[in-house]
């Protein structure tokens, strides 16, 4: 279930309700798919042939399409990534800049972990949206972000748009958050 952290007080908020009820507040959809329906080979797997990408849109096939139709997504595709991924770290480092879309940015974690970093209210600041599979995530257009791999480096999740030009990277200069990270 996913996890919040927020930077400035390091406070935690753990538990389905509490978690959602945070990110609705921040205007960050969250859902929730069983997990489980996955078979437990793709529970654990991170290099995946079309097949087994097919395999996986197949078994989420209603969650997607319910989501897609309240939502307005149009396409999705699955994205998987790992230490077989060629140049992970190059790929990292260009992931982990703080940026904006012109669309909301979703992912539903079907396997592994992954961690969505996002600039909430001027109250709360920036707060880690720490995910596992089974966590459904929609940060919504213009809201500053980045998404990282968790220490384990594993992760499979699908990917929702509307459409997909809508999903390139407007970098978001904020030097606030680059002195906090250093
Ligand atoms: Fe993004």
């Amino acid at each position: 279930m996913a996890e919040i952290r927020i930077r400035n007080t390091e406070e935690r908020i753990q538990g389905e309700e509490a978690v959602r009820a945070f990110l609705e507040q921040q205007e960050v959809l969250y859902e929730h798919w069983n997990p489980s329906k996955l078979s437990e080979e793709l529970q654990q797997k991170f290099v995946l042939s079309d097949e087994e990408k097919q395999q996986i849109l197949a078994t989420y096939d209603e969650e997607i399409k319910d989501l897609a139709e309240r939502r307005g997504y149009k396409t999705w595709d699955i994205i998987a990534l790992s230490d077989a991924t060629p140049n992970l770290d190059e790929l990292l480092k260009k992931f982990e800049n703080v940026h904006t879309h012109t669309e909301d940015e979703v992912r539903a974690i079907t396997a592994g972990r992954g961690i969505f970093i996002i600039k909430g209210t001027d109250d709360v600041g920036y707060f880690d949206v720490e995910l596992e599979a089974g966590d459904v995530i929609s940060v919504p257009e213009y809201k500053p972000h980045f998404f990282t791999l968790m220490d384990n480096r594993e992760i499979v999740a699908v990917r929702l748009f509307i459409e997909t030009e809508g999903w390139i990277a407007h970098p978001f200069a904020d030097e606030k958050f680059a002195s906090k990270q250093a």
